[in-house]
């Protein structure tokens, strides 16, 4: 037991007032009528057809007929818990955000954990990356970082995530294979797209089967930015590291688990809450002063690199603590809808083409995915500040708003709110000048694709570099299209030439230069 703190804070206090226990309560319909037998429809004759009259056998059916939602189309199999933030060293000097500002300040939060590419009902072991979300409940409204558990990404563009996922979900005629990325239209694309080298790399080693969801680390993956009380801007990459530390299992060991329990990670963070054994983080994050955006060989803007530690330390601000399991899965981590684009003043967005377009597509996906514009009611996601806007109506409203009027500028009152002056604080973009022709092409500084890729191989120690290239044997074998085998060990051979002559070996093919390197930019393309 690492910590006691379990008590409520003012998010599970709100929760609390929408929940309900039916313990020692007797059955009733939706409309609160006592119902005196559940095992028997209402039947014409003991023997003969149901009835039609019988609203209580079909208030019950018809609930069970809608009991399902859509999943998320990507990171469907999840699993949450509350818990808290609190800062330990102020980070006032870099942001106005209060709940950064304050050291022990304490804010809730909730965290979904979760696989990115198999079914809700997939197993836990597979190869892949972890979604890290956190949502903080902040004085100021909601603070959404939609992380992961690797630095980087695999593409550098929104525009190609349709195409990323669609390779790697199961395929559409056979919708074969769940949960994993070794098939052929997966490693199509990839040996495509060798801006997705670096993220291969994780992917391919031990980081894609952690332990456990309390062993591993969290990242914002993006640079975003700080602005503080004078407006001055940092860069800044966020980071969790898990103070169990860092720890993988072997993909024997992964295949195993998966046999015996698929539910292994979802089980191992449930059962740690419930003895006490609260996992914790350590909050760091990397500062980088915005006159300093240019320093760097590569671009901070571009999602496929990180910023070393050794070029910019991370320093530790807080810790995130989860002390307690939701009452219930589907009201909580599966209603929570976490989105990047949900955020607070003295944080504010890059220009980041990947998180520009994420800023799009969560609230659009969770419109279908919730069914209801109101969504923002539903319990889990309320803000703990009370909500007070012009909006009214749409399928689902919980709100009753008092008052005539809902509508701004307004001269009548009638209990329309009105928008705060700028001195009363509220949310303001970074004044940013940009300039520029409005183009398609991506920016010649987003162009190398292998040195960070080859740093990460070449930080592996012997062991973890044999766990990848075992990866990618196991992964490649699995690809029947052998064009695709060997336009992937040509991209390898960008990375380390014994990796690709390891790999090349094994699957029966030579290692080629690749006439084309980089087939993801348009064949016209002066950039390469
Ligand atoms: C979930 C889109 C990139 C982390 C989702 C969902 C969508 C989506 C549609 C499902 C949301 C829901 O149903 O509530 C995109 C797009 C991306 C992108 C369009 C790129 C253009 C990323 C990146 C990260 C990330 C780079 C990590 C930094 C997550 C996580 C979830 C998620 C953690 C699960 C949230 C949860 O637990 O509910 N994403 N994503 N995504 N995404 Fe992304």
């Amino acid at each position: 037991k690492t910590n006691d703190t379990n008590k409520t804070n003012r998010k599970t206090e709100q929760l609390e007032q929408h929940s309900t226990s039916n313990e020692n309560e007797k059955l009733t319909t939706d409309q609160g009528l006592k119902i005196n037998n559940n095992q028997d429809s209402l039947k014409a004759g003991e023997r003969g057809p149901s009835l039609l009259e019988d609203f209580i056998l079909r208030e019950k059916i018809t609930h069970f007929d809608h009991e399902r939602i859509p999943e998320r189309v990507v990171h469907a199999r999840g699993s949450g818990a509350h818990g808290v933030f609190t800062l330990t060293k102020s980070l006032a000097a870099y942001t106005k955000a209060k709940f950064l500002g304050e050291i022990g300040k304490e804010t809730p939060v909730f965290v979904r954990f979760s696989t990115v590419a198999g079914s809700k009902g997939s197993t836990d072991l597979a190869r892949d990356v972890r979604g890290f979300a956190i949502k903080f409940y902040t004085e100021e409204g909601n603070y959404d970082l939609v992380a992961n558990n690797m630095p980087v990404f695999f593409i550098q563009d929104a525009i190609k995530f349709p195409d990323l996922v669609h390779a790697v979900k199961p395929e559409p005629d056979n919708e074969i294979p769940q949960a994993a990325s070794a098939h052929d239209t997966f490693w199509d694309f990839i040996s495509l797209m060798p801006e997705s080298m670096h993220m291969i790399m994780w992917l391919m080693s031990d980081r894609a089967i952690p332990r456990s969801l309390r062993m591993m680390e969290g990242f914002g993956v993006h640079s975003f930015k700080f602005i503080n009380e004078e407006g001055k801007v940092h860069f800044v990459k966020f980071h969790f590291k898990p103070k169990l530390g860092v720890h993988s299992v072997s993909w024997d060991e992964a295949q195993r688990i998966s046999g015996v329990d698929s539910d292994f990670h979802k089980r191992d963070l449930w059962e740690a809450i419930e003895s006490g054994s609260y996992p914790e983080w350590d909050f760091g994050v990397q500062l980088i002063p915005e006159e300093d955006e240019h320093k760097f060989d590569f671009d901070l803007l571009d999602p496929t690199k990180l910023v070393p530690e050794e070029e910019v330390p991370v320093e530790i601000f807080g810790t995130l603590t989860l002390n307690r399991n939701p009452d219930n899965f589907f009201a909580e981590t599966e209603q929570i809808a976490f989105h990047p684009g949900h955020i607070i003043p003295g944080i504010d967005f890059s220009n980041d083409p990947l998180l520009q377009g994420r800023l799009f597509s969560y609230t659009d996906t969770q419109l279908s995915r919730l069914g209801s514009p109101n969504f923002h009611e539903i319990p889990i996601n309320r803000s703990i500040n009370t909500v007070h806007n012009n909006q009214r109506d749409g399928h689902m409203r919980q709100q009753i708003v008092k008052g005539k009027s809902s509508y701004e500028p307004n001269s009548i009152g009638g209990g329309c709110p009105f928008q705060a002056m700028m001195s009363e604080g509220g949310f303001t973009s970074q004044e940013e000048r940009v300039s520029g022709a409005k183009v398609r092409e991506r920016s010649k500084s987003f162009v190398d694709h292998y040195s960070q890729a080859k740093l990460f191989y070449n930080s592996q120690s012997e062991p973890e570099a044999k766990h990848l290239q075992n990866a990618l044997i196991f992964e490649l074998s699995k690809v029947t299209i052998p064009e695709v085998r060997e336009r992937m060990v040509g991209q390898l051979a960008y990375i380390d030439r014994s990796l690709a002559e390891k790999v090349a070996k094994k699957l029966g093919v030579q290692v080629k230069k690749l006439e084309q390197p980089n087939q993801s930019l348009p064949a016209d393309s002066n950039i390469e």
